[in-house]
Order: structure tokens, then sequence, then C-alpha cells
């Protein structure tokens, strides 16, 4: 019997103009993590927030700061976003010639360290560095914008990372972003998926529904 999974709400779908209360909103309606898509035009072909904005909204709430990286490269400003607080920071393994050395950056600076998988990125990618990574993240969409449809074939590709995850005795969270709905939800849990990242699906409805949404993705 699979877990009930963690919520993480992705601000990208928020108010941006109501940032904080949004941020707020969801906390106070279940959110256990709170995602962060960061954008650099270049790695993706969208431009989104930086370490200020993740800085400015740190004091607002309490749940833990999941900041995905969709940057290239990464390096440079991972001392930035932690110092801002982040807690996990998930870098994309094609952002910069050296995974494992980022990984060990992130963690040198006091986070957790997570790595995406695009839809077309194997997962024997962190084959040898099960001991370094904290959190693995599963696309289920190509990353740069929120709004897209589930890609089932990545529903293959979380059950293989749970085998991976099972055999290392690792409690590393699996976690999945991309067109995340009360029905895929189910499917990527199935999988064995323990966090979900949610913009659309959460935000939808306006701070009145966010409670019933979350719930709705937790599985009722
Ligand atoms: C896309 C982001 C996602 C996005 C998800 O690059 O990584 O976190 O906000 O949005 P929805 O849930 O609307 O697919
Ligand atoms: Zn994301």
């Amino acid at each position: 019997m699979p877990q009930r999974p963690l919520i993480a709400p992705s601000i990208l779908a928020s108010d941006f103009a109501r940032l904080g209360e949004e941020a707020r909103a969801v906390e106070a309606a279940g959110a256990d993590w709170l995602h962060v898509d960061v954008m650099d035009g270049h790695f993706v072909p969208n431009l989104t927030i930086g370490p200020e904005v993740v800085k400015a909204l740190r004091p607002l709430v309490s749940i833990p700061f999941d900041v995905h990286l969709m940057i290239s490269p990464a390096d440079p400003f991972l001392e930035a976003f932690r110092a801002a607080g982040a807690d996990l920071i998930s870098v994309h393994p094609e952002a910069g010639p050296h995974l494992n050395r980022t990984l060990k950056r992130i963690r040198e600076l006091g986070a957790k360290a997570g790595v995406v998988f695009n839809p077309s990125t194997p997962p024997e990618v962190i084959e040898w560095m099960m001991d370094e990574v904290d959190l693995i993240l599963v696309m289920s969409i190509n990353p740069g914008f929120g709004g897209q449809s589930f890609m089932t074939s990545q529903l293959a590709k979380i059950e293989r990372l749970r085998g991976m995850i099972d055999a290392s005795g690792r409690d590393i969270p699996l976690e999945v972003d991309g067109g995340v709905t009360p029905q895929t939800a189910r499917q990527c849990v199935d999988a064995g998926a323990t966090v979900l990242v949610a913009g659309t699906a959460v935000f939808r409805g306006g701070p009145a529904a966010y409670a019933d949404n979350i719930r709705a993705l937790r599985g009722g």
C-alpha cells in the first residue's frame, strides 16, 4: 500500500502580484514543501525568479523550500540560493559538466542535493551516485512552463528509479513534476513517487480552493 505523498505547490502558477500571500496560503492549506522554479531563458525557454525572491519569501513560511534550478551553469548560483534559504536544491545533469561536483557543493553548503530527470534523461545518470543524492525529481513534461500535459511515458522511469532507491537502502524522496492532477497523482504514487509537485492543480480556483486541491492530490 503506497504512502500518502507529500505535496509541493509550484509558485510558478501563483499570482505573482501577491506572491507572499500565496506562499502563506498554500502552507496554511497543508502544503508540505514550497516548490520554486528557477529559469534562465537559456537552459529552458522561459525566465522566472532568482535568489532575491527566495530570500523575500523565506521568512513568511516555515515549510522547506524546494528549489528547482533550470539554469546553466548552476554552480555559480548555488551559494546565493542556499544563503537565501533554499533547503533542497535540485539540478539537471545537462546543466553542467560535473554533476557529482555540483551535488557535493550543494551538500557542503548544508542543503539537500537533488537530481532532476528531463523526459529524455536516463535513470543510469545517477547509478554511481546513489550515496550522494538526497532527492530525485522526475519531470513528466519538458521543463520551462506550467500547465502542460503529463507524459505517461515517464511512469516507467519512476518505477525504475523506485527500484534503484529501494536497492540503495537509502530513504531518498522520489518527486514528480509536471502535469500532476488528482488522476496522474495516483499513477505517480502507484509507480513509487513520494512527493508531488503541482502548480496548476493547486492554484486553480484561488485561495479558497487550495486546501481541497491539495487534499485531492494526496488522494482524498
Ligand atoms: C516546469 C516546472 C514545474 C511547473 C509545473 O518547468 O518545473 O514545476 O511549474 O506546473 P504544472 O503543475 O502546472 O504542470
Ligand atoms: Zn519544477
